[in-house]
């Protein structure tokens, strides 16, 4: 049986790391999102967040509730502008009383949540907030910072714990960098 495994050319994030990032960023969100006037509403972005999403959640204490979201940018990797394409938007007729914190798994060029914050402020969410395990602040064509980062990451081929390559290595439990050989194949 082929053992994903043997792809990784080194772990770049381990689950002990992981573990730690999680914790660390559920004690941020229950210190922010304390407080009987807040409606939180952890919203995973298909299909790369859902690892984290699912360890993160289970970690805050605040209360809680979740949606999904699946998004993908136009032009990704290319010079172009880039745009996002809603393939499973959110349908919340209360989302002027909720407080959308958006869980992504890698942010890169950026694109993606700088549209997808103006996009759900425009829709009339009360609070718009961003939260990612990965950074590449090298990568960005736009500028954006998020609000919760749990670790910067150089640029190079990353997988495992929900990211994937050709949809393989999501299921990993850790983030590590894959072998050049297996994407020049
Ligand atoms: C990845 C990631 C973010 C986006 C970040 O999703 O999960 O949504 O790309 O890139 P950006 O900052 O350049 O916009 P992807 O399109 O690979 O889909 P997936 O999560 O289903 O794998």
């Amino acid at each position: 049986m082929r053992n994903l495994k043997n792809d990784i050319e080194k772990v770049l994030v381990s689950e002990a790391e992981i573990d730690a990032i999680t914790t660390r960023i559920a004690a941020e969100i229950d210190r922010d999102y304390a407080g009987d006037d807040k409606k939180l509403v952890l919203v995973c972005i298909l299909k790369g967040s859902l690892v984290f999403m699912g360890d993160l959640m289970k970690k805050v204490t605040v209360p809680v509730e979740i949606d999904c979201m699946k998004v993908s940018s136009y032009g990704k990797g290319s010079e172009s502008s880039g745009q996002i394409h809603i393939a499973l938007d959110l349908l919340r007729p209360d989302i002027n009383t909720c407080d959308l914190l958006i869980i992504e798994d890698i942010v890169d060029s950026g694109v993606t949540l700088s549209h997808l914050t103006k996009y759900l402020a425009l829709k009339g969410a009360k609070s718009v907030k961003t939260c990612t395990l990965l950074d590449k602040p090298s990568r960005r064509r736009v500028e954006f910072v998020p609000d919760y980062c749990g670790i910067e990451v150089p640029d190079e081929f990353v997988v495992g714990y929900g990211l994937d390559f050709a949809e393989m290595y999501r299921a990993l439990p850790f983030v590590g960098v894959l072998k050049p050989e297996v994407y020049t194949k």
